[in-house]
């Protein structure tokens, strides 16, 4: 990612999308990200440049010649992405399976798709401590549960509709318990 590009963070209200906006920003893109209206407050604040409702305005009309679209979300909205990408653009997916022709369309169009997943290095892991320590990446955390509530962690996972993380504590028994 190069300073002046233009970034599109799909569900930029979320745990991977929250962070997304803060690399990219770091790394001196445009940021636009998709949310419902009520978190785009909270977005902006995060360095996003750009907002949109994605619930009553069709991101694929509102934007063009996005250089990088993160998509953590799939089905349509990667299929749709393909079209807002400028030529030698990429979507870079979080999930696997695009659609059958999803292939053939992005040869036609000039773009590529990248399907990630995410592995932890050393490099990139310094990079990203750098970012904390300078004050340009947090966590935002929406709850915390102790270990034994895990199911209603991740029932509230599931609802697709947290902002940042969820955190599991994980309490080391007291040493004479051990
Ligand atoms: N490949 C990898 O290495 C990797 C790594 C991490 C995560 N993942 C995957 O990436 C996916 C996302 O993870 P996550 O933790 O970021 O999810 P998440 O935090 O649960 O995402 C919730 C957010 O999605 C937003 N959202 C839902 N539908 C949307 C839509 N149509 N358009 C825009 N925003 C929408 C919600 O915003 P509103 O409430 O405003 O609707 C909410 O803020 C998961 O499937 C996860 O498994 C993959």
């Amino acid at each position: 990612m190069r300073p002046g590009q233009r970034v599109l963070v799909h569900a930029a209200a979320g745990g991977v999308g929250h962070l997304a906006v803060q690399i990219a920003k770091s790394r001196g893109a445009y940021v636009i990200g998709t949310a419902s209206a009520p978190k785009h407050d909270f977005v902006r604040a995060l360095g996003a440049d750009e907002m949109i409702d994605y619930r009553s305005v069709d991101f694929a009309e509102a934007v063009k010649d996005i250089d990088v679209v993160l998509d953590p979300l799939a089905g349509e909205t990667r299929a749709r992405s393909l079209n807002i990408l400028r030529p030698g653009g990429v979507l870079v997916s979080l999930l696997y399976g695009g659609s059958p022709d999803e292939e053939q369309r992005a040869a036609v169009l000039g773009v590529r798709v990248e399907t990630l997943l995410v592995e932890a290095d050393h490099a990139g892991m310094n990079a990203i401590a750098g970012l904390v320590e300078a004050g340009s990446l947090r966590a935002h955390v929406e709850a915390t549960f102790p270990l034994a509530e895990a199911p209603k962690a991740h029932a509230l996972g599931e609802s697709d509709r947290t902002s940042g993380k969820i955190v599991l504590v994980v309490t080391e028994p007291a040493s004479a318990e051990l």
